[in-house]
Protein backbone atom coordinates (compact mmCIF):
# COMPACT_ATOMS: atom_id res chain seq x y z
CA UNK A 1 0.00 0.00 0.00
CA UNK A 2 1.53 3.36 -0.47
CA UNK A 3 2.39 5.79 1.99
CA UNK A 4 -1.01 7.07 3.64
CA UNK A 5 -1.97 9.80 6.39
CA UNK A 6 -2.37 9.98 9.84
CA UNK A 7 -4.74 13.03 10.71
CA UNK A 8 -4.81 13.66 14.31
CA UNK A 9 -8.04 16.39 15.39
CA UNK A 10 -8.48 17.54 18.60
CA UNK A 11 -10.62 19.42 20.42
CA UNK A 12 -13.43 20.07 23.65
CA UNK A 13 -16.84 18.57 23.37
CA UNK A 14 -19.03 20.31 20.80
CA UNK A 15 -16.29 21.84 18.85
CA UNK A 16 -17.36 19.88 15.58
CA UNK A 17 -14.28 17.31 15.88
CA UNK A 18 -16.60 14.57 15.07
CA UNK A 19 -18.46 16.25 12.26
CA UNK A 20 -15.90 17.27 10.46
CA UNK A 21 -13.40 14.38 11.33
CA UNK A 22 -16.00 11.64 9.53
CA UNK A 23 -16.37 13.80 6.44
CA UNK A 24 -12.45 14.24 6.36
CA UNK A 25 -12.30 10.49 6.56
CA UNK A 26 -15.25 9.92 3.80
CA UNK A 27 -13.30 12.27 1.57
CA UNK A 28 -10.13 10.63 1.66
CA UNK A 29 -11.14 7.03 2.17
CA UNK A 30 -9.64 6.98 5.38
CA UNK A 31 -10.60 4.64 8.65
CA UNK A 32 -12.69 7.00 11.05
CA UNK A 33 -11.88 6.44 14.66
CA UNK A 34 -13.57 8.50 17.40
CA UNK A 35 -11.62 7.55 21.04
CA UNK A 36 -14.23 9.61 23.27
CA UNK A 37 -16.55 6.25 22.16
CA UNK A 38 -14.31 4.10 23.75
CA UNK A 39 -14.11 6.29 26.51
CA UNK A 40 -17.62 6.21 26.89
CA UNK A 41 -17.73 2.59 26.52
CA UNK A 42 -15.59 2.03 29.42
CA UNK A 43 -17.52 4.31 31.68
CA UNK A 44 -21.32 2.83 30.50
CA UNK A 45 -19.71 -0.86 31.53
CA UNK A 46 -18.62 0.74 34.67
CA UNK A 47 -22.08 1.76 35.41
CA UNK A 48 -23.75 -1.02 34.41
CA UNK A 49 -21.22 -3.36 36.70
CA UNK A 50 -21.51 -0.46 39.41
CA UNK A 51 -17.88 -0.24 39.78
CA UNK A 52 -17.36 3.55 39.19
CA UNK A 53 -15.53 4.04 42.43
CA UNK A 54 -13.14 1.04 42.25
CA UNK A 55 -10.55 2.19 39.88
CA UNK A 56 -8.90 -1.04 39.35
CA UNK A 57 -12.29 -2.29 38.36
CA UNK A 58 -12.14 0.15 35.63
CA UNK A 59 -9.14 -0.15 34.61
CA UNK A 60 -9.43 -4.31 34.70
CA UNK A 61 -12.21 -3.22 32.02
CA UNK A 62 -9.89 -0.78 30.03
CA UNK A 63 -7.32 -3.46 29.49
CA UNK A 64 -9.60 -6.51 29.07
CA UNK A 65 -12.79 -5.49 27.08
CA UNK A 66 -12.89 -5.92 23.13
CA UNK A 67 -14.31 -2.67 22.07
CA UNK A 68 -15.01 -2.80 18.31
CA UNK A 69 -16.24 0.07 16.52
CA UNK A 70 -17.80 0.30 12.84
CA UNK A 71 -18.39 3.26 11.27
CA UNK A 72 -22.38 2.86 9.45
CA UNK A 73 -24.08 5.22 7.39
CA UNK A 74 -22.26 8.11 9.29
CA UNK A 75 -22.31 6.62 12.50
CA UNK A 76 -19.88 5.10 15.11
CA UNK A 77 -21.32 1.73 15.65
CA UNK A 78 -19.81 0.74 19.31
CA UNK A 79 -20.32 -2.56 20.30
CA UNK A 80 -18.22 -4.24 23.53
CA UNK A 81 -18.95 -7.21 25.91
CA UNK A 82 -21.00 -8.49 23.13
CA UNK A 83 -23.49 -5.70 23.10
CA UNK A 84 -24.23 -2.79 20.72
CA UNK A 85 -23.67 0.26 23.30
CA UNK A 86 -23.76 2.86 20.31
CA UNK A 87 -27.23 4.66 22.03
CA UNK A 88 -26.20 4.21 25.85
CA UNK A 89 -22.60 5.62 25.40
CA UNK A 90 -24.58 8.78 24.69
CA UNK A 91 -26.55 9.12 27.99
CA UNK A 92 -26.86 12.02 30.37
CA UNK A 93 -25.21 9.40 32.94
CA UNK A 94 -22.56 8.70 30.99
CA UNK A 95 -21.50 12.44 30.02
CA UNK A 96 -21.70 12.99 33.65
CA UNK A 97 -19.43 10.81 34.56
CA UNK A 98 -16.85 9.92 32.08
CA UNK A 99 -14.52 12.99 32.37
CA UNK A 100 -13.75 11.49 35.52
CA UNK A 101 -13.09 7.79 34.06
CA UNK A 102 -10.72 9.20 31.48
CA UNK A 103 -8.65 10.98 34.52
CA UNK A 104 -7.84 7.30 35.54
CA UNK A 105 -3.82 6.37 34.52
CA UNK A 106 -4.55 2.98 33.93
CA UNK A 107 -7.74 3.24 32.09
CA UNK A 108 -5.51 5.71 29.19
CA UNK A 109 -2.64 3.60 28.88
CA UNK A 110 -4.97 0.77 27.63
CA UNK A 111 -6.52 2.42 26.02
CA UNK A 112 -4.43 4.81 24.14
CA UNK A 113 -2.46 1.32 23.27
CA UNK A 114 -5.35 0.16 21.34
CA UNK A 115 -6.08 3.27 19.70
CA UNK A 116 -2.30 3.15 18.29
CA UNK A 117 -3.04 -0.40 16.98
CA UNK A 118 -5.71 0.52 15.26
CA UNK A 119 -4.49 3.87 13.97
CA UNK A 120 -0.99 1.60 12.35
CA UNK A 121 -3.30 -1.40 11.25
CA UNK A 122 -5.28 0.64 8.65
CA UNK A 123 -2.65 2.69 7.07
CA UNK A 124 -4.31 5.99 6.84
CA UNK A 125 -6.47 7.22 9.63
CA UNK A 126 -8.04 10.50 10.80
CA UNK A 127 -8.51 9.87 14.58
CA UNK A 128 -10.53 12.05 16.43
CA UNK A 129 -10.23 13.01 20.51
CA UNK A 130 -8.35 15.36 23.11
CA UNK A 131 -4.57 13.59 22.63
CA UNK A 132 -4.42 12.49 20.05
CA UNK A 133 -1.45 14.95 18.67
CA UNK A 134 -0.12 15.06 21.86
CA UNK A 135 -0.16 11.34 23.33
CA UNK A 136 -1.77 8.91 21.03
CA UNK A 137 0.11 10.02 17.46
CA UNK A 138 2.99 12.70 18.38
CA UNK A 139 4.29 11.89 15.00
CA UNK A 140 0.54 12.21 13.08
CA UNK A 141 1.21 14.28 9.51
CA UNK A 142 -1.97 16.78 10.61
CA UNK A 143 -2.66 18.00 13.37
CA UNK A 144 -5.97 20.19 13.97
CA UNK A 145 -7.11 21.44 16.97
CA UNK A 146 -10.93 22.70 16.83
CA UNK A 147 -12.07 25.39 19.44
CA UNK A 148 -15.48 27.20 19.52
CA UNK A 149 -16.89 29.21 22.47
CA UNK A 150 -18.99 27.47 24.80
CA UNK A 151 -22.24 29.20 23.94
CA UNK A 152 -22.33 27.44 20.45
CA UNK A 153 -20.77 23.83 21.30
CA UNK A 154 -23.68 24.22 24.18
CA UNK A 155 -25.92 24.64 21.20
CA UNK A 156 -24.78 22.04 18.97
CA UNK A 157 -24.80 19.62 21.95
CA UNK A 158 -28.93 20.56 22.54
CA UNK A 159 -29.73 19.79 19.09
CA UNK A 160 -28.24 16.96 18.75
CA UNK A 161 -30.46 15.86 21.71
CA UNK A 162 -33.51 17.65 20.10
CA UNK A 163 -33.19 15.22 17.06
CA UNK A 164 -32.92 12.50 19.42
CA UNK A 165 -35.95 13.27 21.62
CA UNK A 166 -34.00 13.89 24.41
CA UNK A 167 -35.11 16.42 26.60
CA UNK A 168 -32.44 18.69 28.08
CA UNK A 169 -31.92 22.64 28.25
CA UNK A 170 -29.38 24.50 26.53
CA UNK A 171 -28.12 25.37 30.11
CA UNK A 172 -27.97 22.30 31.52
CA UNK A 173 -25.37 20.97 28.86
CA UNK A 174 -23.66 24.45 29.45
CA UNK A 175 -23.18 23.59 32.85
CA UNK A 176 -21.79 19.91 31.91
CA UNK A 177 -19.61 20.92 29.00
CA UNK A 178 -17.58 23.47 31.46
CA UNK A 179 -17.30 20.93 34.16
CA UNK A 180 -16.12 18.22 31.31
CA UNK A 181 -13.75 21.61 29.85
CA UNK A 182 -12.79 21.98 33.18
CA UNK A 183 -11.76 18.27 34.51
CA UNK A 184 -10.26 17.23 30.48
CA UNK A 185 -8.04 20.46 30.57
CA UNK A 186 -6.95 20.42 34.09
CA UNK A 187 -5.94 16.07 34.44
CA UNK A 188 -3.00 15.69 35.14
CA UNK A 189 -2.36 12.70 32.52
CA UNK A 190 -2.75 14.02 28.94
CA UNK A 191 -4.72 17.19 29.42
CA UNK A 192 -6.56 18.49 26.61
CA UNK A 193 -4.04 20.98 25.65
CA UNK A 194 -3.34 22.21 21.89
CA UNK A 195 -0.07 19.96 20.35
CA UNK A 196 3.08 22.74 19.68
CA UNK A 197 2.87 21.99 15.75
CA UNK A 198 -0.99 22.07 15.87
CA UNK A 199 -3.41 24.20 13.30
CA UNK A 200 -6.01 25.94 15.38
CA UNK A 201 -9.40 26.26 13.85
CA UNK A 202 -12.41 28.29 15.53
CA UNK A 203 -15.38 27.04 14.49
CA UNK A 204 -17.98 29.18 16.10
CA UNK A 205 -18.16 30.93 13.53
CA UNK A 206 -18.01 28.80 10.18
CA UNK A 207 -20.26 26.36 8.38
CA UNK A 208 -19.43 22.56 8.52
CA UNK A 209 -18.40 22.91 4.77
CA UNK A 210 -16.21 25.77 5.52
CA UNK A 211 -14.22 23.62 8.34
CA UNK A 212 -13.71 21.08 6.51
CA UNK A 213 -11.97 22.28 3.66
CA UNK A 214 -9.75 24.01 6.61
CA UNK A 215 -8.67 20.95 7.09
CA UNK A 216 -8.62 19.58 3.78
CA UNK A 217 -6.74 22.06 2.40
CA UNK A 218 -4.10 21.72 5.42
CA UNK A 219 -4.16 17.65 4.29
CA UNK A 220 -3.33 18.49 0.68
CA UNK A 221 -0.57 20.99 1.95
CA UNK A 222 1.16 18.03 3.65
CA UNK A 223 0.74 15.73 1.10
CA UNK A 224 2.58 17.54 -1.34
CA UNK A 225 5.23 18.60 0.81
CA UNK A 226 5.78 14.94 1.77
CA UNK A 227 4.97 13.64 -1.40
CA UNK A 228 1.84 11.47 -0.65
CA UNK A 229 -0.82 10.72 -3.00
CA UNK A 230 -4.41 11.47 -1.42
CA UNK A 231 -7.81 11.79 -3.37
CA UNK A 232 -9.26 14.77 -2.48
O1 LIG B 1 -15.39 13.30 22.37
P1 LIG B 1 -16.37 12.88 23.48
O2 LIG B 1 -17.16 14.03 24.03
O3 LIG B 1 -17.23 11.73 23.08
O4 LIG B 1 -15.41 12.36 24.66
C1 LIG B 1 -15.93 11.90 25.89
C2 LIG B 1 -14.91 12.07 27.01
O5 LIG B 1 -13.85 11.16 26.82
C3 LIG B 1 -14.28 13.44 27.14
O6 LIG B 1 -14.98 14.27 28.03
C4 LIG B 1 -12.90 13.15 27.64
C5 LIG B 1 -12.63 11.73 27.23
N1 LIG B 1 -11.66 11.60 26.15
C6 LIG B 1 -10.33 11.62 26.50
O7 LIG B 1 -10.00 11.81 27.66
N2 LIG B 1 -9.39 11.39 25.54
C7 LIG B 1 -9.74 11.19 24.26
N3 LIG B 1 -8.79 10.95 23.35
C8 LIG B 1 -11.11 11.20 23.88
C9 LIG B 1 -12.05 11.43 24.87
Amino acid sequence: MSKRLIIAIDGPAGSGKSTSAKLVAQKLDYLYIDTGAMYRAITFLAIKQNVLNNPDAVINLAENTDIRLSFVDGTTEVYAANMNITEEIRSKEVNANVSDVSKIEGVRTALVRKQRQMGLKSGGVVMEGRDIGTVVFPEADVKIFLTANINERAVRRAKEFKDKGVQVTTEEIKKTLELRDKIDSSREISPLIKAPDAVTVDTSKVTIEEQVDIILDRIKETAVRKNIVVNI
